[in-house]
């Protein structure tokens, strides 16, 4: 049987599934409970000067009848006494020593960063993680993504706090950036053991065209908040991806936006991270959904034959890469499966007004398609790009199939064409 557990940056947990921090990881009681369901670790919800949280906090967009396919919050960092998080924290690592119970910290000043690292170890963290994401409230204040945003400022941070911990720092990175590496490195250069992301990306959920007020409606106002949920992990994959390919980046990362099954743990995996965290999905299903993650890694690992996280993390890095460096001489074509097509048609509109035309009816007076009086769309595949929106639209699954088309030519690249290393054939439109 597989072995879930994981060694990140020095943090050791029975399994890479860890809480971000956030309303899951407000309280002791939560991540107790959390930790008997089994998950490997826990990210404390961030710990800083006196907050004031404001009612409403929430605001969701739900999609093709599914719940909660983005959250938007205006939440802040923990608004309870830090006194009383301690002694929680305190409990918690004294009761469940083998979880990586990891405090998130976001603090001013240089003197309060380092009095709340020494209280954190004290207390038995883990492991720290600066908060250098957060991407409302926090940030006017000069704190949270404004310090994501600076990489100067970042390291400046990283360094101070390095000073003092005597465990293993973790930085979380903001996505309200143009660029991820230039943040990233600048946390490596900081001195910091492992990099965490993405915190949520800045956003405002939806305008109410009654009241014309946005929400989460506020006493009549809102303001941008931060978006997380499934909506968010292509975002997410993108920034870990491109920070796990870069060669001079090495730090350990903690995969976090949008994870909501195994499936999604298992993609951040494989394209780099040991350790992933969780916020959006426990806030709409519970603490329980671990069961299945695990049992489902587990049995997709034992499938695959890989033994430990180690076997398979970063194995899709190496094909993900930069557009320059794809074959263009790689070539699929759309086939219809006649007998799956229930002739919705949806797939010869979509090409006809959203692609490039090439999927004909029969009967339609252009004899590309064979008029034999039924509904079934023909394609023409010597004018089919393959560009997949035919088999994305299509309602049956694996009716459109893309297929490889043998060209009997070599593989090469933009950046071997434009360099003179290769030669490409000429390029015939067909319409
Ligand atoms: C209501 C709410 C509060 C959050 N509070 C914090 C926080 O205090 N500190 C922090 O680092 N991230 C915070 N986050 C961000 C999450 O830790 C996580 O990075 C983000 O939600 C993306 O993960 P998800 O798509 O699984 O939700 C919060 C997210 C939500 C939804
Ligand atoms: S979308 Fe799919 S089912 Fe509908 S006509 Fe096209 S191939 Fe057939
Ligand atoms: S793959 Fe694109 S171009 Fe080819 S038939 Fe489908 S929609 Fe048209």
């Amino acid at each position: 049987m597989a072995d879930l557990s994981v060694n990140f940056a020095g943090i050791t947990a029975p399994n890479p599934f860890w809480l971000a921090s956030a309303p899951p990881t407000n309280t002791g009681a939560q991540i107790m409970r959390a930790y008997d369901h089994g998950w490997g670790g826990a990210v404390w919800k961030t710990l800083g000067t006196p907050i004031r949280n404001v009612s409403a906090r929430f605001a969701a967009n739900d999609w093709g009848g599914q719940k909660m396919m983005g959250l938007n919050n205006i939440e802040l960092i923990t608004d309870r006494p830090l006194d009383v998080n301690y002694r929680e924290i305190e409990e918690v690592t004294r009761k469940y020593p083998d979880r990586a119970t990891i405090v998130s910290l976001m603090f001013e000043t240089e003197d309060e960063w380092k009095e709340n690292i020494e209280r954190s170890i004290e207390a038995g963290a883990k492991g720290l993680e600066l908060n250098f994401g957060c991407p409302h409230g926090m940030c006017e204040r000069g704190m949270g993504s404004a310090v994501g945003q600076e990489p100067k400022i970042l390291e400046r941070i990283t360094n101070w706090v390095m000073r003092t911990s005597t465990i293993p720092v973790i930085v979380k990175l903001t996505p309200n950036i143009s660029e991820i590496v230039p943040p990233a490195m600048a946390a490596q250069h900081g001195g910091a053991h492992a990099v965490s992301l993405i915190n949520t990306i800045k956003s405002l959920m939806a305008v109410d065209l009654d009241t014309m007020i946005p929400v989460p409606n506020v006493g009549g106002a809102s303001t941008n908040g931060g978006y997380c949920g499934p909506a968010v992990k292509p975002i997410a994959l993108r920034m870990v991806g491109e920070l796990a390919r870069h060669e001079e980046f090495n730090l350990p990362i903690s995969g976090i936006g949008g994870i909501s099954t195994w499936r999604d743990a298992a993609e951040f995996i494989a394209l780099g991270c040991t350790s992933v965290q969780v916020c959006t999905a426990v806030m709409h299903h519970g603490f329980r959904i671990v069961e299945d993650m695990a049992d489902g890694l587990s049995r997709f690992m034992d499938e695959k034959g890989y033994r430990t996280i180690e076997d398979f993390a970063g194995l899709a890095s190496r094909n993900f890469r930069p557009w320059e460096d794809l074959n263009l001489n790689f070539k699929v074509v759309a086939q219809i499966n006649a007998d799956k097509c229930i002739g919705c048609q949806l797939c010869f509109v979509a090409c006809r007004d959203g692609s490039h035309h090439c999927i004909y009816l029969p009967g339609d007076g252009t004899g590309k398609a064979p008029d034999d009086g039924g509904r079934v769309p023909h394609v023409a595949a010597d004018e089919c790009t393959g560009c997949n929106l035919c088999s994305l639209v299509c309602p049956v699954e694996s009716c459109i199939e893309m297929v490889e088309i043998d060209r009997g030519l070599p593989e090469v690249s933009w950046k071997q064409f434009t360099s003179g290393q290769a030669t490409l054939p000429e390029y015939v439109w067909k319409h």
